[in-house]
């Protein structure tokens, strides 16, 4: 095994006692108690309702502005979600326009199920991780689906509100999707986040990130496009079918939590978005300063060596930028505890002493 063999695979689920994993993108933080309270009662264990139960669409439609809901479909995580989305767009339309245009460095599924779905990806290359308009603009046109993700897997960049309604309004003019994916929401340490919106906006999101949930796979798609949720209820009909009956017990259990549990999260991430941004900045390193979610982005030269030789000189697991669209940088997330991250920055700066 050598570095060539590098990808996502190799790293995804890896534990150990000596492992520092700044990979996966997967809070360590708990649930909310809530989620776990339901256990002892839970008796349910059917095939559940494709669109997902009726009680946790009520309660989703309850946090978003004119919605029911029917606009709602429970999915497998916000994975499945993207990819039920993007599955029917390719379906409705002109064929020759079957292009979705991603902001690049991207999160790295996206060019991936764009694929699979039929369609191809189209990039704009970000300015210091933010989407540069213009180009943008001379883009969208072609284009049937833009796919939008602020605060960003992996800049942790948040975009400008300015920017967000710039958009909103070009692809409703020309008629273009916007699948927003929000699933870093309520991470955001700049400001309020702004949710676009319209008729032609399906947004996405998930339980995994906001409580911690990854591995129970709920997401949903919001969408005020009627025909679009049915068509994307009939693929999942026939894929899926219906997301885990459980999880989703699970999830309404999470509508209900208090804001202070999101607030107090926050703050935790807050610090430890301080201490690696610091770290790195004084390792000599470049990168932007993260203004949600949980990921920072240095600038590093030999990305491969970097990744290759901290895992197996250092025990420490880092993704390459390469897989993000961005092959002068890693990807680091800072999911983990305070200790860890001084530990694997000290890991980071021995090694870069011994380059
Ligand atoms: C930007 C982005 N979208 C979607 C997902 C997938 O989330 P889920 O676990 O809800 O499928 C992730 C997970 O890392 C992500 O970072």
């Amino acid at each position: 095994m050598g570095k060539e063999q590098l990808s996502p695979a190799l790293f995804i689920g890896v534990q150990g006692e000596d492992i520092i994993s700044f990979g996966s993108g997967q809070p360590d933080l708990p649930p909310p108690d809530a989620v776990y309270k339901i256990l002892p009662d839970y008796r349910d264990f059917k095939y559940g309702l494709i669109q997902g139960t009726s009680e946790l669409r009520q309660a989703l439609s309850r946090q978003y502005p004119s919605s029911t809901a029917d606009s709602f479909v429970v999915t497998n995580g916000a994975s499945e979600a993207l990819d039920l989305v993007l599955r029917a767009i390719a379906r409705r339309g002109d064929p020759q326009k079957n292009k979705v245009l991603l902001a690049r460095p991207y999160y790295y599924s996206y060019p991936h199920i764009v694929r699979f779905a039929g369609m191809e990806p189209v990039y704009t290359d970000a300015i210091d991780g933010r989407i540069d308009f213009d180009d943008f603009a001379a883009k969208v046109p072609d284009c049937k689906a833009v796919i939008i993700n602020s605060p960003s897997n992996p800049t942790g960049r948040v975009e400008a509100i300015d920017t967000l309604k710039k958009i909103e309004a070009i692809t409703s003019e020309l008629g273009v999707y916007v699948l927003s994916d929000e699933v870093y929401k309520d991470l955001i340490y700049v400001r309020e986040n702004y949710l676009i919106a319209g008729p032609h906006v399906v947004t996405i999101n998930s339980f995994s990130k906001t409580f911690a949930m990854c591995g129970f796979r709920v997401g949903y798609l919001w969408s005020l496009d009627q025909e679009l949720v049915q068509e994307t209820i009939a693929i999942k009909t026939h894929t899926s079918m219906n997301t885990n009956i459980l999880g989703q017990e699970m999830a309404l259990a999470a509508t209900s939590v208090p804001v202070s549990f999101i607030e107090e999260q926050l703050e935790v991430w807050r610090q430890r978005r301080d201490l690696i941004y610091q770290g790195l900045l004084d390792l000599g390193l470049e990168l932007w300063k993260p203004e949600g979610a949980f990921y920072v982005m240095p600038k590093v030269e030999d990305p491969e060596d970097f990744v290759w030789d901290l895992y197996e000189r250092y025990n420490t697991i880092t993704y390459l930028g390469e897989w993000f669209g961005a092959p002068d940088r890693v990807r680091l997330s800072y999911a983990l505890d305070v200790d860890k991250i001084e530990e694997g920055l000290q890991r980071i700066g021995q090694y870069l002493k011994s380059r």
